[in-house]
């Protein structure tokens, strides 16, 4: 398994893992939008015939010069591997990328992410892996009711 950055000519498979893996899925106009603003921020993981099977897909978040009491931070759009490949580290590897590239590149002081409370598979991997913390819960964030935790991980160090 090779991690390396996303280009422009992952984006569709991205998007086709995407559907595979999650029900929020995007405009092919969206995945551009990361590809071209941020493009040091995505990540593809490939097998040995270059077929993609995970991906992260992050952003900045863009409030921080609208909202005088916000820092520059990433956001996780969207995180999944392709279940045959599930358990190997591939979505810590992929997260690890992202963010070590939001503090490096972007000057992020921390990373946010939405997940389903219902989500096992990730809030292990973002709590207990990973060393996020539970920042908020946002009420029926998701189109079926569900509600969301809101994480956050710091990247400075001073927490
Ligand atoms: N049950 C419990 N803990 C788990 C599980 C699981 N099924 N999967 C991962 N973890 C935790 C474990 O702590 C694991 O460490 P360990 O294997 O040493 O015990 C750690 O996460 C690292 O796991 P990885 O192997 O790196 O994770 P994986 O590559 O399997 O991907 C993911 C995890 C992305 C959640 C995968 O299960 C998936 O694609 N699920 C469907 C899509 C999804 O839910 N994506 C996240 C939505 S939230 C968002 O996109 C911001």
């Amino acid at each position: 398994i090779n991690i390396r950055q996303a280009t422009v000519e992952d984006l569709i498979s991205m998007q086709n893992c995407n559907l595979h893996n999650l029900p929020e899925n995007y405009q092919m106009k969206y995945y551009v939008y990361h590809a071209i603003s941020w493009p040091q921020l995505s990540y593809v993981a490939e097998d040995h015939k270059g077929r993609i099977v995970g991906y992260v897909l992050a952003k900045m978040e863009e409030d921080a010069d609208t909202n005088k009491n916000d820092v520059p931070h990433g956001h996780i759009t969207s995180l999944s591997v392709m279940r045959n490949w599930r358990r190997l580290g591939i979505a810590e590897k992929l997260m690890t990328q992202s963010q070590v590239a939001m503090g490096e590149v972007f000057g992020a002081h921390y990373v946010s992410l939405h997940v389903r409370k219902s989500n096992r598979a990730a809030l292990h991997l973002y709590r207990d892996t990973l060393k996020f913390t539970v920042h908020d819960v946002e009420k029926s964030y998701y189109a079926d009711g569900e509600d969301a935790y809101a994480m956050r991980k710091n990247l400075k160090g001073d927490d």
